[in-house]
């Protein structure tokens, strides 16, 4: 497989990293604004360096890319390379707008290319083996969870992160994690109720969001930028017959501390697992599989809609003090 890596920002070094050592894959280029960058990734790879993404195609012909650019540029990247018949590995969120998630999708299928949409806590050890245990019963029928995701107030390259047209805000950016993941194990959502704190100079935004689902599940989600602790993600599913809780402080069974990477600070925190496998490494390594094989994902570029479509219910619900059918007006 002749991989590219557009954006060689966290995301783009994660990916960088992972592909170099992913057996059977080549990653052929690497292409970002600020050359610095690229030739950063370039070295992690073993790949050649771009500054111009269209040139970087020209040359290499990659048969897919992974699209690590800001947000609000998934969806023009997305087009671009779905019209040269390129597969696509694209971070989350898909798009900002629900008629931008749903135009990838489209673009993607007129053109016989395959979308991924990195939904990664799908991938993490124990969020998996939660999503297990719960479909094996052993928690009775599940009735209600909470799940919290508390990062540091993200930087990246202009502050892209702090411009809530550009990044969506934390329930877009952050909390659509638990988002997509709550719809793994209770199904679709009906209605949110949401409020966020408005984005501060002081770096900090704070959002608390119910789901209910059709299924008459219910779950209470927190997310929050400007945590002064490391990255940390809870959650506790409870059903008719226990309860499931989780605390990522709680499990990390190595405190690994790299010399070299000293004291520097990422611009956006990346949730760890103590495990051997990388989540993010497992979770490139299936799409690429499913590639290979034409398997539908865990994760579908629809499910990555519908979470796009959820948060910003959740955005509307925030915005007017009301409870927000999906799909719908406030209720
Ligand atoms: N799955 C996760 O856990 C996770 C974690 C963090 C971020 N993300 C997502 O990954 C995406 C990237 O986030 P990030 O934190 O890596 O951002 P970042 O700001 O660190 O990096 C983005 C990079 O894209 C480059 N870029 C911008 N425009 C470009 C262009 N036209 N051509 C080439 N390069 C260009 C920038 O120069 C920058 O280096 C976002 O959608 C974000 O929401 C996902």
């Amino acid at each position: 497989m002749n991989i590219a890596i557009i954006g060689c920002g966290t995301m783009g070094m994660i990916y960088a990293r992972n592909l170099g050592k992913m057996p059977g894959v080549t990653v052929s280029a690497v292409a970002d604004l600020i050359a610095e960058r690229a030739n950063r990734a370039a070295e992690a790879c073993g790949a050649a360096a771009y500054t111009d993404w269209e040139q970087m195609l020209e040359e290499v012909k990659p048969e897919t890319v992974a699209v690590c650019v800001p947000t609000y540029l998934h969806k023009s990247f997305t087009l671009e390379l779905a019209k040269r018949g390129i597969h696509i590995i694209c971070e989350k969120p898909a798009a900002l707008t629900l008629e931008d998630a749903k135009a990838m999708e489209a673009e993607c299928h007129k053109h016989g290319v395959r979308l991924f949409i990195g939904h990664v806590v799908r991938f993490f050890p124990n969020y998996r083996n939660a999503f297990d245990q719960v479909q094996s019963g052993k928690i009775g029928v599940p009735k209600m969870a909470h799940f919290k995701r508390f990062a540091s107030y993200p930087q990246g390259v202009d502050l892209w992160y702090h411009d809530r047209s550009k990044s969506g805000g934390v329930i877009m950016d952050l909390m659509i994690h638990d988002i997509d993941y709550a719809c793994w194990l209770f199904g679709d959502v009906e209605s949110v109720y949401a409020s966020v704190t408005e984005p501060s100079l002081s770096g900090m935004e704070y959002a608390q969001v119910t789901l209910k689902f059709f299924s008459g599940a219910i779950a209470n989600l927190t997310g929050f930028w400007g945590y002064a602790g490391p990255f940390t993600t809870q959650f506790e599913i409870s059903g008719t017959g226990g309860i499931i809780q989780f605390d990522s402080n709680q499990v990390q069974s190595l405190d690994l501390k790299i010399a070299s990477e000293g004291v520097q600070r990422a611009a956006v925190q990346v949730p760890s697992s103590p495990t051997v496998h990388d989540p993010y490494y497992n979770e490139v390594k299936y799409f690429i599989e499913c590639i290979r094989n034409g398997s539908e994902p865990l994760v579908t570029a629809a499910d990555a809609t519908r979470a796009v479509e959820i948060a910003l219910a959740c955005e509307r619900s925030a915005q007017t003090g009301q409870p927000v059918q999906v799909g719908g007006n406030a209720l």
